[in-house]
């Protein structure tokens, strides 16, 4: 089959590689018809080479038609139609009772001390073939894949897989008051459906931040004040003039470890991307490779007493925090990957009528075939062609 493979710092490629077969009874084979590029992806373009070989299969967000189940998968059959949350979980755990998909028991990396695995991620989360393929092997599948209705066009459930569930997660550990504040740190994909959510949820006043002007512009559209983080003025003074002064009752930062305008952790980063792997390897664990602007300004701008809610990933075994700060403003912090499985009940009803109130019909901007999946990375890092989505569609 043909894959989307890593080849080294913003070098992916399309190869042939063997097409994955049933190895356990509780494992499934897809037909993948749709898989996002997400933001996460970009991470192991740019600095994550040290935890991911040449060759591995990318992807995380992918949906499609099953093939084939194990003896033990019964929930889904040959035909159906499902979605593939990104952790992999198994449903039976401790965690997985508690609705902490992301910490299964039975599939966390212990060797590398991490959470649940997840499909196409370094590793450090097992270093399970991802979903930006023809086909993938999907473990766990007595419990994993969501199994969505025919009819509608792929777009309407394949956030399902990662988008949705964690802009719906970092909504609901922001913990805004009805009729609240929030500040939404970073406009892509999670960072904008988090806006959606939020108004869906009540928050009276949403306010995004961002840089790239067709997302500052895309978010305006759907009524929320962004602000351009390079304009002129300061943006706390900006922020806390629309909220009373006060600042927001919750800031969500979307952006994490990439954050623009932090030089030290760039060039932390440059390095790791560019050092042996051993070697980049131990700079992360033991510096701040994180550039912790986007984090620092969440810190400056919620309001005391106020929660910050961190869903954009960080990497860095040693970044710098403002303790003295966060502790005198009486701050409550959230964070973690996404428990996909926990949030389908609340969404799936969001999705099943025409009116399509969160607009995933039209979140997508580019739906390429597979083969070009190496440009689609590179226009999506660079931001250009007014790229927001990608769905690679095999
Ligand atoms: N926790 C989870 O389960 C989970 C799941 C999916 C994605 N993520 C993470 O969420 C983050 C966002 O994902 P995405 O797909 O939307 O990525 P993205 O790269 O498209 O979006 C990030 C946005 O942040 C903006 N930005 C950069 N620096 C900024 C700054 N200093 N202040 C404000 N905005 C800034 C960028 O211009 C960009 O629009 C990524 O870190 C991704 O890894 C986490
Ligand atoms: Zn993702
Ligand atoms: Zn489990």
């Amino acid at each position: 089959m043909k894959a989307v493979t890593f080849h080294g710092k913003r070098d992916v490629r399309v190869d042939t590689v063997d097409d994955p077969r049933i190895e356990q009874p509780t494992d499934a084979i897809v037909r993948i018809t749709s898989s996002g590029i997400c933001g996460s992806d970009l991470h192991l373009y740019e600095v994550m080479g040290p935890y991911i070989d040449e060759g591995d299969i990318l992807g995380h967000e992918p949906m499609g038609i099953v093939e084939e189940v194990g003896a033990e998968v019964t929930h889904i059959k040959a035909g159906d139609r499902v979605v593939m949350p990104f952790n992999i979980s198994c449903g039976h755990c401790w965690m997985c009772d508690e609705g902490l998909q992301s910490q299964c028991e039975t599939t966390q990396v212990r060797d590398q001390g991490m959470g649940a695995a997840l499909f196409g991620f370094t590793k450090l989360y097992g270093q399970v073939p991802g979903g930006q393929a023809e086909f993938l092997r999907v473990p766990q599948a007595q419990y994993g894949p969501i199994k969505v209705p025919e009819g509608p066009p792929d777009d309407r459930f394949v956030y399902l897989s990662d988008v949705l569930p964690t802009a719906w997660q970092s909504v609901e550990y922001a913990n805004i008051p009805k009729g609240g504040s929030v500040a939404v740190l970073g406009l892509g994909p999670i960072g904008e459906m988090a806006c959606r959510i939020a108004q869906h949820h009540g928050a009276e006043q949403v306010i995004g931040i961002d840089l790239v002007a067709d997302r500052l512009e895309r978010a305006r559209g759907h009524g929320v004040l962004a602000i351009d983080l390079t304009a002129d003025g300061d943006i706390a003074e900006i922020v806390r003039g629309a909220t009373d002064g006060r600042g927001p009752d919750a800031v969500i930062d979307a952006v994490g470890m990439e954050a623009h305008g932090a030089p030290i952790g760039k060039l932390a980063h440059q390095l790791t991307g560019l050092l042996p792997d051993v070697v980049g390897r131990k700079l992360m664990e033991t510096a701040g490779i994180d550039r912790l602007s986007a984090l620092h300004l969440a810190i400056e701008l919620v309001r005391r007493g106020g929660t910050i809610s961190l869903i954009g990933v960080y990497g860095g075994m040693a970044d710098p925090m403002p303790l003295l700060t966060m502790f005198d403003k009486q701050i409550n912090l959230r964070m973690g990957q996404a428990n996909v499985k926990r949030w389908i009940d609340d969404i799936m009803p969001l999705l099943s009528g025409d009116d399509d109130p969160l607009g995933v019909d039209s979140f997508a901007t580019h739906r390429v075939p597979l083969a070009e999946a190496p440009h689609a990375y590179e226009t999506f890092q660079k931001k250009e062609d007014g790229a927001f989505k990608f769905l690679l569609q095999p």
